[in-house]
This record gives structure tokens, sequence and C-alpha cells, in this order.
């Protein structure tokens, strides 16, 4: 399989003492899912800034279809290739759900009423009934928010999706639909995608492929069935400390 996403010993620390990424190297075929799971502050986020280019590394390299992040040239054709669901959704709070999804085709779209049919594609691939359109973001509810921010990053035809944190926020319940939408999403797109949590339900839910973060660095690789097994502590310790979440919260 073709390599789509490469992390070679990538650095990146802020100020004089806190290394966030240690030498991280991670490689992911195209068209995989994959889900990186790691405790909250463990560089999950940075590490998606990094990868999208937002945010500088200090050392090593990152490569897309054999683009370097840091390739100035190549950089606008780099940054097309992704969509980002943020952690907090990241919507205009002063434009309606449609013309959020509509402002983000700017981008791609020229012609203005293509636009707006094409938002409205989107919008309704994602389970979103039409009395939502002309709502603003604050009149709808976390699982509407999600779906429409989703509908905004799938309105570009990226090649890649990334996913911060996509089930915070919300009730499990959502959390578990979110889950599914994310998951027919990308299939029916064939897109690559990449997942952050630190929440192994959503590997459970999203791809059984999962990179486990500790310490600025992947300490491990596997399907999650693998986890309780495998003959790495941190993992051991991780997946169980999961399923006394899950189990406390079912109660
Ligand atoms: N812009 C920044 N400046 C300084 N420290 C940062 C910055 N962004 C993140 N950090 C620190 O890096 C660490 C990892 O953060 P983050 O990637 O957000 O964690 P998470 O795994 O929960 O997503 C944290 O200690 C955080 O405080
Ligand atoms: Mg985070």
């Amino acid at each position: 399989m073709k390599k789509k996403i490469i992390l070679k010993d990538v650095y990146k620390s802020f100020g004089e003492g806190l290394r966030v990424l240690n030498g991280i190297s991670l490689e992911i075929e195209d068209g995989e899912s994959r889900i990186i799971v790691g405790r909250s502050g463990c560089g999950k986020s940075v590490l998606l800034k990094c990868l999208l280019g937002i945010m500088k590394i200090d050392g090593g390299d990152i490569l897309v279809d054999g683009i370097g992040v840091g390739d100035k040239k190549r950089f606008p054709e780099y940054m097309r290739k992704f969509s980002i669901l943020f952690q907090g959704n990241a919507l205009f709070d002063s434009m309606t759900v449609l013309e959020n999804v509509t402002f983000a085709l700017g981008r791609t779209e020229r012609d203005k009423s293509l636009r707006k049919l094409k938002a409205e594609e989107k919008l309704a691939a994602v389970g979103l009934e039409k009395r939502v359109f002309d709502l603003y973001p604050a009149e709808i509810s976390g699982g509407m928010q999600k779906r429409a921010a989703l509908a905004r990053a799938i309105a570009v035809e990226p090649e890649i999706l990334l996913f911060d944190e996509p089930t915070s926020g919300l009730d499990p319940v959502t959390g578990g639909v979110i889950c599914n939408l994310l998951r027919d999403t990308v299939e029916l797109l064939g897109v690559t995608s990449v997942t952050i949590t630190h929440d192994l339900r959503v590997a459970e839910f999203l791809s059984d492929k999962v990179s486990v973060l500790n310490e600025g660095n992947v300490v491990w690789t596997g399907h999650t069935r693998e986890m309780e097994t495998c003959g790495n502590e941190f993992v051991k310790n991780f997946h169980r400390a999961s399923n006394v979440i899950s189990k406390v919260r079912r109660n």
C-alpha cells in the first residue's frame, strides 16, 4: 500500500523545558483510518497542528504524498489535502449553518449558486434537516453542531480528514451516533482519516488500528483487541482504565 502520511523523527518543544513531541515516527497508508490515543495533555492536538502545518516543527520531517510540510512552494497543495473537524467545532457564531458551509466552499467553488447547492447537499448528507440550515450554531444542539462542522469539512473534498476529540462535549449516546456518522462518511468518501482522542471507545467505533502516544512518542501500534494482552504495560493500563470508565458510565 502507498504511504499517505509519514512522520520521521518529529520534535516539538515549547519554551526551554516542555518537549511535547520527542522524535515521533508514524506511517499511515492511503485510505487507512488511524486512531491516535493518549492521555489528556500528551500532545495529540499539537501533533495534529504540526501535521496540518499550522504549527512549526523543531526537527524531523512530515511528508504527505511525498510533499514536505516545510516545502514553501508546494504548501498550498499540501494544505488543500486536509480538512479538520476541530474539538470545539470552530463554527462561525455570526453565520448560519448554511453560511458556514458556503463560506468554506469559497475556497474551491467560484459560482455562488452552485456553492449554495453544494452546501445544502453536504448538510443533507450528514443528516441535517432543512429547518436547521438557517439557524445559528448557538441555536442548535452539540450533535447538530458536530454534523454542521463535518459538512463544512467534507464540502471542500479533502483527501485526508482529521478529527480532534470528535465526541468531546457530547453525551455518550450522541457521541456514538457521531462516531458512526464519521466512520460511514470516511468509508463513503474513501478518504484517509486520522482521529485523535483520549477515549478508547471512539477507537472501537471508528477503526481498530490504534497508535498509543506517551511521553512524546508512539509506544505501540496495533488493534484494540490486542491491547489487553500486548507486552506494553502503559498500553495495558490505558486499556484497563478505559474499560473501568465505560463500566462506571454504564452503571
Ligand atoms: N501553543 C502552545 N504553547 C505552549 N504550550 C503548549 C502550546 N500548545 C500546547 N502546549 C502544551 O503542550 C502539551 C500538549 O498539549 P495538547 O497537544 O493540547 O494535548 P492533548 O493531548 O490533550 O491534545 C500540554 O502540556 C500543553 O500545555
Ligand atoms: Mg487535544
